[in-house]
């Protein structure tokens, strides 16, 4: 008989569930987000998000059911993203899963979000472990020694902004709209990678990232133009993207060379940015180095990557208990 096991996640604006089984296989994948409450505030307001989470969570887990076409005693695990993300979406998905298990007599596990993002790569790759993960979303840039799903080691992050936000930043500067990616990478395909020059700030650990000069820089460059228009936008756009791509680029393949390891893993929204799929994947082949990525629909939260690494665990050691550790961060 397969293993199910319904995965809940509830980090930021989405709310998530799916279920999947051995494979591993995607039963079903919903995602119910609030981003449309966010946008005129030009950001995520933590209160909105957790209130919609609310409202949400059982609808949306129910219909992951009834689309995975399975009662809810089917399911042997419940997993669920426990941190890092925002304290009370976060605890809207906890006790949900914890309400869930504790009523079917079976375990929930606490899925750590960013391993999760990597683990979302199985769902179309499959990739020798060790390897090198890189993991661009809105709240973190990480650099991995992924030794398996859930043993990775830190190597770098941002000392400031995280990729997506410096994405997100630069699309309100340009008085584009959020969230940011997604409209940079199409206005950037208008415009041209030179007419502005920027470069990321270095840093003293070089697997580290630091985007906030970056943004600053931006900022400058379009507040001295006369002309607004949609010519320089794009400009500014395409020279922004391509510079963060590089670094992005140039550390990941840093630490892949550095650490002996020639396979690259990709994850995290801004991972579905296709410039950066194909520039790093351009890159990559240069120094010999695979690079692998989740399929698009993966890359931005959802449910089937917790789900995914909740199998994985639950595979790996039978869980019995009902304790789970929790890692709030703000
Ligand atoms: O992983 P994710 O869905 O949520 C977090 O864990 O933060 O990432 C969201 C971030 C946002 O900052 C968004 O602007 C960025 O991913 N993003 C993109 C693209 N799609 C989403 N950034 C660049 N290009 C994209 N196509
Ligand atoms: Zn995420």
């Amino acid at each position: 008989m397969s293993i199910y096991v319904l995965g809940i996640e509830t980090s930021c604006d989405e709310t998530a569930a799916a279920v999947v089984k051995e494979g591993p296989l995607i039963c079903s994948n919903v995602v119910s987000s609030s981003l449309f409450l966010h946008r005129r505030y030009g950001g995520i307001v933590p209160e909105i998000a957790f209130r919609k989470h609310l409202e949400s969570i059982a609808v949306v887990a129910d219909s992951a059911l009834k689309q995975a076409g399975l009662k809810l005693k089917q399911v042997r695990a419940v997993s669920v993203t426990s941190g890092p993300g925002l304290q009370g979406a976060l605890l809207v998905g906890i006790s949900f899963a914890k309400a869930v298990a504790f009523a079917l007599g079976i375990p929930v596990l606490g899925i750590d979000h960013l391993q999760s993002h990597i683990y979302a790569v199985n769902f179309s790759e499959s990739v020798k472990l060790p390897f090198i993960a890189l993991v661009v979303s809105g709240g973190h840039t990480n650099l991995y020694l992924v030794r398996d799903y859930h043993k990775t080691e830190l190597l770098g992050s941002t000392l400031d902004d995280a990729c997506g936000e410096a994405f997100d930043k630069v699309a309100k500067i340009l008085g584009l709209g959020y969230p940011g990616g997604p409209i940079i990478e199409r206005l950037a395909k208008k415009g041209n990678t030179s007419r502005f020059k920027f470069s990321c700030s270095g840093t003293k650990n070089n697997f580290d990232f630091s985007f906030s000069g970056i943004k600053t820089a931006v900022l400058y460059a379009f507040t001295k133009q006369k002309k607004k228009s949609l010519d320089i936008r794009a400009d500014i756009a395409a020279a922004f993207q391509e510079c963060v791509v590089s670094t992005l680029a140039k550390k990941a393949l840093c630490a892949c060379l550095k650490l002996g390891l020639a396979r690259l893993v990709v994850a995290g929204g801004v991972s579905a940015n296709n410039y950066l799929r194909t520039r790093m994947i351009q890159e990559a082949k240069k120094e010999g180095i695979a690079v692998y990525f989740p399929s698009k629909k993966l890359c931005t939260d959802n449910a089937v990557m917790v789900a995914g690494l909740g199998l994985h665990l639950f595979q790996k050691r039978p869980y019995s208990g009902f304790r789970m550790d929790f890692d709030y961060q703000a």
